[in-house]
């Protein structure tokens, strides 16, 4: 683990503090709170999401592959005594059987896994036939100028943010790993970097 994960980790409740206040803990409430069953996170980071769970769900497994996030991730579980368990895994190998879960989130993920393809393939691989994808991501800008500059910053971000990609196309690759997108909302991460601002929220249903 790099010198730099570790700050990073450390570091990032403080990092996204005016972004969570501004506009993201009112969209992960909405969109968490209606889930149930059993339930996949992945990249849960020092754990942003998980006081919004609410009582449908049955069963809550966070992932997050990096030991210095994974550490905070699981105080967090033990300080707000949420039900939840921990897996040390990344979202392109995930160690569960094929239609484990009713829901598999992913939130501010997609942007920092090394193959997002691969990622999505095994979300859809985990998810029951009717099963949905719930995300939260930013992503590249529909806007051409604002685009060029997340193509030209793109390094920069990547070392300043820990893997973080600002320009990724996250809903045609939702699409192409073979999800249908049942709703998206368009919007911005506000007190954030223009670069990372262009935000998507929303479900995606793996075929039944
Ligand atoms: C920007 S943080 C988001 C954390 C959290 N999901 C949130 O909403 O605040 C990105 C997270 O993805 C994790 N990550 C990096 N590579 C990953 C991978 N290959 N698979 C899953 N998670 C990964 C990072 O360790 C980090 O915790």
């Amino acid at each position: 683990m790099s010198l730099w994960g570790r700050i990073f980790a450390a570091g990032y409740d403080r990092i996204m503090a005016g972004p969570e206040k501004a506009v993201l803990r009112q969209l992960r409430k909405e969109l968490l709170e209606p889930l149930a069953g059993r339930v996949l996170e992945v990249g849960g980071g020092t754990g942003a999401n998980l006081r919004f769970y609410g009582p449908g769900v049955t069963e809550l497994v966070v992932t997050e592959p990096e030991e210095p996030m994974a550490r905070r991730l699981e105080r967090h579980v033990a300080d707000q005594q949420v039900s939840a368990t921990v897996v040390r895994a990344p979202a392109e190998k995930l160690p569960f059987d094929a239609g484990t879960f009713d829901a598999v989130v992913s939130t501010l993920v997609l942007c920092t896994v090394d193959d997002p393809t691969r990622a999505l393939a095994e979300a859809h691989r985990v998810l029951k036939p009717g099963g949905r994808l719930v995300f939260l991501e930013h992503v590249r800008s529909e806007d051409p100028g604002l685009a060029r500059w997340q193509d030209r910053l793109e390094g920069l971000q990547v070392r300043i943010g820990h893997g973080c990609h600002p320009n990724r196309p996250t809903l045609a690759s939702i699409e192409a790993a073979g999800f249908t997108v049942a709703s998206v909302q368009h919007d911005q991460l506000l007190k954030a970097p223009p670069i990372v601002r262009p935000l998507i929220v929303g479900v995606a249903e793996r075929s039944a």
